[in-house]
């Protein structure tokens, strides 16, 4: 990776997202400013109380400096308390709300992603990258504006305010604070990769947790559990060991720090004292400087882990913007058509390759033309590259070579709204959402009537069992669907798909999971519900495409034959073999 593109990769480079958050994260540096002023003054009215206050009223027997002291210092220690406080919100509000958008931002942009682009980067990846990167970014945000300002400025008004009152002691500094650079330099420069290690591991981790949950269903199935729970186990493992490793070398901050501040506090002790003695410097005076040379060396630590956080959270940020900066991989095209005028398909010599990859085709030239309304099977040995093939037509994925037309334009011509509005797909891995049945099935076509539903329902084959249940069409669903069984779920996804009344309906192996009768059942109603709808079906079984129109077969990755049942039975040899021996399997 280039500098350049690494410099570009700051904190700084977010900060657009922080949108009308930017107004507490820019006021809180200036809040945290009036804190440091306070807190800077405060040992000046300790010097004034002891060194002052205190032998004037011993002199005059009254205590009214005392008390002008002590009542100053309450007050200014209130009013510092005040902008700490507020400082601390400002951050917090401001922080928390660049990080929920940037999350959204994220979100949206996610949204615009196609297949391809999320198959690059993977759904757990991509789940990482808007909670864990995003919080991390947020907080070394919070730190940034909490910090910036607060730890320089209280650095250099110590240093003055210390200059000020006593030139020859803040000499010490001149040992003390290069020592506690070296110091810093030397445990960030062993800490730093090791932090980096433990990220990584955290990734490692998290995937494993997401794989794992995702599939949790198959774990179970495959009695997995247990290795799964070892292989998390030596995940977190790494985690920990990774991360005490890290904090070990950290952990060498804190006594460093001691001795070097017990150290400057021995010297100013030693040397102060016999400026006292000389009568050159008072009590008070003495335990002021010391509070400037501790609020100094604080100063230049905070910065430090300042810089840690930044550096740390540099990873996050470039992996934030690796999904901000990613071009979708399907766009609308300038002067989109919105109107698709019929289902008719026509595959001109079209090559696809999941990587773009001339030489490595999934599908190799397909020519092939399909009429509006007509029926179209889809035949063939799992991986002869089905489902890649109509993923094509809703523009799931481009073609590589060739041509692809809908309604007699390329289908890179339409707005691709329009074009997915019109080619309704049951996906073969199909979903449902949390929610209600009838929620569910509004995702087909929001303004759909009860009527409307129901009518979608009985051609699925579904309108039966959803009325079985005691609640009906409002059926909670639970999450991804869990509520119903597998052919059930097919049935309500392939109403869905009706309810968008599109031209062309593909149905991927959508009625695998039901049994024989039904799935004939549903094919009759299709064809009289929807008689002008190009129909798509992918079937295992040839009973599911032999009342077609024509059926293709597929042979990994081109057309084999097309024709009707009967003229395949007797040409083509793949398609024989595959219904005699389901034949025999009815037998
Ligand atoms: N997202 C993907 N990225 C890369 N390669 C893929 C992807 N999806 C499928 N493939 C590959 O493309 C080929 C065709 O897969 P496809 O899913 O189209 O087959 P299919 O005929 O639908 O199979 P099945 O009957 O099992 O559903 C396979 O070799 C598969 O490995
Ligand atoms: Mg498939």
């Amino acid at each position: 990776m280039s500098q350049e593109k690494k410099k570009k990769d700051s904190i700084l480079s977010l900060l657009k997202y922080a949108g009308k958050y930017k107004w507490p994260l820019m006021l809180c540096p200036v809040v945290m400013i009036g804190e440091v002023a306070m807190e800077t003054y405060i040992p000046k009215l300790i010097q004034r109380l002891i060194d002052e206050a205190i032998p004037y009223s011993e002199q005059n027997g009254e205590i009214s400096q005392v008390l002008l002291c002590g009542g100053l210092m309450i007050v200014m220690a209130l009013i510092s308390m005040c902008f700490g406080m507020a400082g601390s919100y400002l951050g917090a509000k401001g922080g928390m709300g660049f990080g929920r958008n940037l999350r959204q931002a994220l979100f949206e942009k996610i949204q615009t992603f196609s297949f391809k682009n999320i198959d690059k980067f993977s759904t757990a990846s991509l789940v990482t990258r808007i909670t864990t990167d995003v919080n991390q970014t947020q907080n070394t945000l919070i730190m940034l504006v909490r910090m910036a300002f607060r730890s320089p400025i209280m650095f250099l008004m110590s240093l003055i305010y210390a200059l000020q009152m006593n030139p020859s002691l803040t000499t010490i500094l001149f040992i003390a604070v290069p020592l506690l650079a070296a110091g810093i330099i030397i445990i960030m420069r062993n800490a730093f990769p090791r932090f980096q290690i433990m990220m990584k591991k955290y990734d490692i981790m998290n995937r494993e947790v997401q794989e794992n949950l995702i599939a949790i269903r198959v774990v179970k199935a495959f009695v997995r559990s247990e290795f799964e729970k070892k292989k998390f186990g030596a995940a977190a493992d790494d985690v920990t060991k990774a991360q005490r490793s890290a904090e070990k070398v950290v952990l060498w901050n804190g006594p460093m720090m001691q001795i070097l501040m017990n150290g400057c506090i021995v010297a100013v002790l030693w040397f102060g004292g016999q400026q006292i003695i000389r009568g050159e410097m008072g009590v008070g005076a003495l335990l002021t400087f010391i509070t400037y040379i501790t609020q100094i060396l604080m100063a230049l630590m905070m910065l430090s882990f300042l810089f840690l956080g930044i550096v740390l959270s540099r990873a996050s940020i470039s992996r934030i913007l690796e999904v901000l900066h990613e071009e979708p991989d399907i766009a609308n095209p300038e002067n989109a058509v919105m109107e698709v005028k019929d289902g008719e398909i026509e595959f001109d010599h079209v090559g696809f390759s999941y990587a773009g990859d001339q030489d490595n085709l999934v599908l190799q030239d397909i020519s092939l033309h399909i009429r509006s309304g007509e029926t179209i099977g889809l035949i063939g040995a799992t991986g002869s590259a089905k489902t890649s093939l109509v993923s094509l037509i809703p523009r799931l994925y481009d073609v590589t070579c060739g041509t692809l037309k809908v309604g007699g334009r390329d289908v890179r011509d339409y707005d691709i709204h329009a074009l997915r509005d019109q080619v309704a797909m049951v996906l073969q891995k199909n979903v449902l959402f949390s929610g209600s049945i009838n929620e569910n099935l509004r995702w087909g076509s929001e303004r759909a009537t009860d009527e409307e539903i129901t009518a979608a329902c009985q051609a699925a084959a579904a309108d039966d069992f959803v009325r079985s249940f005691p609640d009906g069409y409002e059926t909670d669903l639970g999450q991804g669907g869990v509520n119903v069984s597998g052919g059930q779920k097919q049935r309500l996804c392939i109403a869905r798909a009706l309810l968008k009344r599109p031209r062309i309906m593909i149905l991927d192996d959508a009625t695998s999971a039901v049994d024989t009768a039904t799935d004939a059942r549903i094919r009759e109603a299709l064809r009289s519900h929807m008689p002008e709808t190009t129909k798509i079906i992918i079937a295992q079984r040839i009973t599911s495409v032999m009342d077609a129109d024509r059926v293709v077969v597929l042979d990994n990755g081109r057309i084999a034959d097309v024709g009707t049942h009967d003229e395949l039975l007797a040409r083509c040899e793949i398609y024989r073999d595959v219904y005699l021996s389901q034949q025999k399997g009815v037998a």
